[in-house]
């Protein structure tokens, strides 16, 4: 997806209005990209029948890369599952085999004010949450709906891994480490559960092959709390599809907004989508209200981890620590920057 402010760019809700804002800071760079777009989520329905139409799946598989804004539509929300817009961005990523999601936090100078945390606490925050993005309770089966013998209604969804999926995602994780700061805290719930006992047992034995990366194991309830109390202490966090989503959501409060944390999703090859990781955020769509800098981070991480342009990534992303150091916010940061005059910022910060 991408060009220009075509109609089927971005998605649903506020999808739209945050990447029209990357698209132009990708085309004020001047980078001969070629850009296509396609329908997807609540609009594809709308004006497809099928939030993720077979033509959009098929221009995502040929693309080098897929910058993708968001899904989720409170009109579809009565509609079967397989029509629900959300379904859309669960297909691309189990059909294209985007297996490790990368959601980098840490705090931008001049933002420690806006985080939730105190001050001196959110000042430490620097950490990568390496993701599993196509198993555990999201896909596993059988799953479904039913009524019990006794006539009551039951719902039940299945938590699945395998050990080759754990063992990829831990790879990544520990490969993400040693580029990092040299540690690893793996998260789960194995105190409770077969699928996390299998995780850490798998994650373990991976360890072996990086002597040099600091491996932890901590459990999820107690991950979330360290999140908020000590931050700082996290380096590189690998996690499965649940635990990972929630614990993201979360880390980006810790530093300021969920409106500035960008991600990438990674196929065996590189290949990736990169979007935001919030949602379409149905209540200031369309107002010119959305923090368009979570898009614009993820059109760096793009350039960086498919398009082999690392420098111009870099120019994004210090373009954007330098408009947030100017003071400029928009409304999620406590300021009254629009989400087209945020995009006017970082394009002005580009050329400076
Ligand atoms: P959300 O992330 O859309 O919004 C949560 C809150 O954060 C809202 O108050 C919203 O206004 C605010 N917010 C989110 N992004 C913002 C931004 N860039 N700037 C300023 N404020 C922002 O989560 P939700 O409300 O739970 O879900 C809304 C819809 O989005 C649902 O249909 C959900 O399924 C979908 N969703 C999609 C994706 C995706 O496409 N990858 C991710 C998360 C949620
Ligand atoms: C995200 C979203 C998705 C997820 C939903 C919309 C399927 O919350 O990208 O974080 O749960 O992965
Ligand atoms: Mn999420």
């Amino acid at each position: 997806e991408g060009a220009g402010a075509g109609r089927d760019i971005g998605g649903d809700g506020i999808g739209p209005d945050v990447v029209a804002q990357a698209v132009r800071v990708l085309t004020a760079l001047d980078l001969g990209l070629d850009f296509a777009e396609a329908p997807v989520g609540g609009h594809a329905y709308r004006v497809a029948g099928h939030p993720l139409p077979p033509e959009t799946l098929a221009l995502a598989a040929r693309a080098d890369a897929i910058l993708f804004g968001a899904v989720g539509d409170p009109d579809c929300d009565g509609l079967e599952r397989q029509l629900r817009p959300e379904q859309a961005i669960l297909g691309l990523r189990r059909e294209l085999g985007l297996f490790a999601n990368l959601r980098p936090a840490r705090l931008f100078p001049g933002l420690a004010d806006a985080s939730a945390l105190r001050p001196e606490v959110a000042g430490a925050i620097d950490l990568m949450i390496v993701r599993e993005l196509t198993g555990d309770v999201y896909f596993g089966t059988p799953r479904g709906r039913r009524t019990t013998a006794d006539g009551l209604r039951e719902g039940f969804d299945t938590m699945r891994y395998d050990e080759a999926e754990i063992a990829r995602i831990a790879r990544l994780g520990f490969e993400t480490a040693r580029g990092r700061r040299g540690r690893l805290c793996s998260v789960d719930k194995a105190n409770v559960l077969e699928t996390s006992q299998l995780w850490r047992d798998v994650v373990t034995e991976i360890a072996a092959e990086y002597s040099d990366v600091a491996l932890t194991h901590m459990y999820v309830d107690n991950a979330a709390m360290q999140l908020v109390r000590a931050p700082g202490q996290f380096d590189t966090i690998v996690t499965g599809n649940l635990f990972g989503d929630i614990l993201s959501d979360q880390a980006s409060m810790c530093v300021g907004s969920i409106g500035l944390l960008p991600s990438a999703s990674l196929d065996a090859a590189g290949k990736g989508l990169y979007e935001p990781i919030h949602g379409s955020a149905p209540d200031i769509a369309g107002q010119d209200r959305a923090n368009p800098l979570a898009t614009i981070l993820s059109a760096a991480m793009m350039l960086r981890h498919s398009l082999g342009l690392a420098d111009a990534a870099a120019r994004i992303e210090a373009a954007v620590a330098a408009v947030l150091a100017s003071g400029a916010r928009t409304a999620d940061l406590g300021g009254t920057i629009g989400t087209a005059a945020m995009g006017d910022r970082v394009i002005a910060a580009l050329a400076a």
